[in-house]
């Protein structure tokens, strides 16, 4: 949520903000600013609602000069999205600058007092109130020290932030900050970089600093960076990291749109992820770092995540009770903290996120290790907070995910929990070596099935059709199915605006069912597993009221081919809980045709954010 960039160095700083800004957009994408210090000894800037292309043509009229400065793109949280409530917010005399992603808490409290201390505030977002803070620290106790004054301010602050800061006073200088909210910075022959996001700066170098929560640095047009924590006192090794991927991962490279570059990734994500997983000792799971014997002793699970995540939960949980035998409860990260939670001294809490920065899903990672539960994430994101936070972490390997709505991170992160939930029953001695074989290598056949399923976008175009001209449609399923079925319903609802529903099959004649008219569009996720037979009644059941039936079946299902009036095939799997795969690819692809056939945005759906570091 709000992508914030800065750069000082020896280049002309436009350039780069305002590409990186575009690698960011997808954290937010309602109004976007820029602000440099020129050669004059001024603060040059533009700020403007609305999306990062009408920055760019208003930063090409303004024609900004000068090798040091920051820039954001917004997703509002305090203020509506305006030319007023962009970012950055200078202080009163417009010396200093700064650019802010989080939330501050107590923002009214310090916003009644810097009001009352006489400063002029003119937006209405919480960020504002720190750059006054900056203000009274830089004339104060902090004597004209940028980043001794930008730590006295974020002293005063509660909640989330990530910081950039410039000022006239010291030019060249590029402060930066971080709690709770992700920042990265690098350098280069040419200066030093701060972003939100890797993927903003990985073209500069795959040597990154990662600022600990409560740390600040000082960036300098010679590419120094200089640590310091909380305390003020100096870090000499800051945690660094190594990128594996590349700059040009993160482009579009000739896909119309993120959103189909990163689905027609899924089959090679999933095959980097299931490398080397199986050993002679069953699957390799060095990343949960735990002995066996604990592992063993496991006796109960808290699966925790949001969303598009919270899906791979219910996956998880599926497998994981099925083979493994250990109960699982599947949380949705927001409502945890309303939730009592029955801990032993063997229960694993597992988060699964993406990005893992989601504010809810850390929130209540948290809440579980201060209960003194071992903590183990899901990420796919290479050293984000809830991996730092984790005892262990697998990484799914996906690559960056750009398009907001999440597609190979769900698929790999599916993966993941299998491979998981493969080793947790060998372990705990409810699955022979044998059959963890026999389901590693079913497993296998997921990256090959998401393949032929691509191969078949085709089906996915014809059956878009049945959503033209429609306000509503209803998503079913039962057993693994149902959790495809809320997948392929939060995806259509969140690419194309049309309300979906998500239900599990048989439980729809208690209510739904009385939607259904002619031409109402169902999709019915019924592959050749337990479920089919009674799937089969209730699209029968739909049909005789005049649905339209687009069912996800496996090959040569000739029965329910008769039935539907579309079929998106998925090739028949060995072990049927990896239907989900290919299904969440055709439902994927479904999703997208809908929303392009109504002309929507589908990389950057109204309203969201990737990265939602809000609680
Ligand atoms: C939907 C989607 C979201 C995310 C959710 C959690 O397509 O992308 O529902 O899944 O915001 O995000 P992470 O996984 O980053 O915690």
């Amino acid at each position: 949520m709000c992508g914030i960039v800065g750069y000082t160095g020896t280049n002309q700083a436009s350039p780069f903000l305002l590409e990186g800004l575009q690698t960011l957009e997808y954290r937010g994408y309602d109004s976007a600013g820029v602000d440099i210090l020129s050669p004059d000894g001024g603060l040059h800037g533009v700020k403007c609602a609305g999306r990062v292309a009408t920055l760019v043509e208003r930063c090409a009229q303004a024609n900004l000069v000068g090798t040091c400065g920051i820039a954001h793109t917004r997703w509002a949280t305090h203020g509506a999205p305006s030319d007023r409530n962009a970012h950055p917010h200078r202080d009163c005399s417009g010396t200093i600058s700064l650019v802010h992603n989080g939330i501050i808490e107590n923002f009214r409290e310090l916003r009644e007092e810097l009001l009352a201390n006489g400063h002029e505030l003119v937006s209405d977002t919480d960020s504002e109130i720190i750059v006054h803070l900056v203000e009274e620290s830089m004339q104060g106790p902090a004597k004209g020290d940028l980043l001794e004054a930008v730590r006295i301010a974020t002293t005063r602050l509660q909640g989330s932030w990530a910081l950039g800061v410039i000022c006239t006073e010291q030019p060249g200088v590029l402060v930066c900050a971080r709690k709770n909210s992700p920042l990265v910075i690098t350098s280069d022959e040419t200066g030093a970089y701060c972003a939100s996001d890797i993927t903003a700066i990985i073209g500069k170098s795959r040597h990154i600093t990662q600022l600990e929560d409560g740390q600040l640095a000082r960036l300098t047009p010679d590419g120094g960076i200089y640590v310091i924590g909380a305390d003020g006192r100096h870090v000499p090794n800051p945690q660094t990291i190594d990128v594996s991927w590349s700059a040009s991962e993160a482009k579009r490279g000739g896909y119309p749109d993120f959103m189909s570059k990163e689905v027609a990734e899924q089959p090679d994500a999933m095959t980097r992820l299931l490398a080397n997983r199986l050993g002679d000792d069953g699957i390799v799971l060095d990343e949960l770092n735990m002995t066996d014997e604990e592992v063993a002793a496991i006796d109960r699970i808290y699966i925790i995540a949001c969303g598009t995540s919270w899906h791979v939960g219910l996956v998880a949980k599926e497998a994981i009770e099925r083979w493994a035998k250990i109960p699982v409860s599947v949380e949705i990260a927001s409502e945890f903290s309303y939730s009592s939670v029955l801990i032993t001294e063997h229960t694993l809490c597992v988060v699964i996120t993406q990005s893992g920065e989601t504010a809810d899903t850390l929130a209540a990672a948290r809440r579980m290790k201060a209960m003194g539960c071992r903590v183990f994430s899901i990420c796919n994101v290479i050293g984000c907070t809830a991996a730092r936070e984790s005892d262990g972490t697998i990484y799914v390997q996906a690559g960056p995910e750009i398009c907001v709505a999440s597609t190979k991170a769900y698929t790999s992160q599916m993966v993941a929990s299998f491979l998981f939930a493969l080793y947790l029953a060998h372990k705990n001695g409810n699955m022979g070596l044998d059959e963890v074989k026999e389901k590693y290598d079913a497993l296998l056949e997921a990256p090959e099935a998401a393949r032929t399923v691509l191969e078949r976008s085709w089906q996915d175009r014809n059956a878009a059709r049945a959503f033209q001209g429609r306000v509503s449609s209803l998503y079913l399923g039962r057993g693994v199915n149902a959790t495809s079925a809320r997948e392929g319903a939060l995806k259509i609802k969140e690419l194309s605006y049309l309300h979906a529903e998500a239900y599990p099959a048989g439980e729809m004649k208690h209510g739904s069912i009385s939607m259904v008219e002619d031409g109402y569009p169902i999709v019915a996720v019924v592959p050749d597993d337990d479920t089919r037979a009674k799937m089969l009644s209730n699209i029968q059941e739909v049909k005789a009221r005049g649905a339209c039936v687009i069912s996800v079946a496996t090959d040569d299902d000739e029965d329910i081919a008769a039935q539907s009036d579309y079929v998106l095939w998925i090739p028949r799997m060995t072990e049927p809980m990896f239907n989900a795969i290919p299904a969440a690819v055709h439902l994927q692809l479904l999703a997208r045709f809908v929303a392009v056939d109504r002309g929507r945005d589908v990389d950057k759906p109204r309203n969201l954010a990737k990265s939602v570091t809000v609680e």
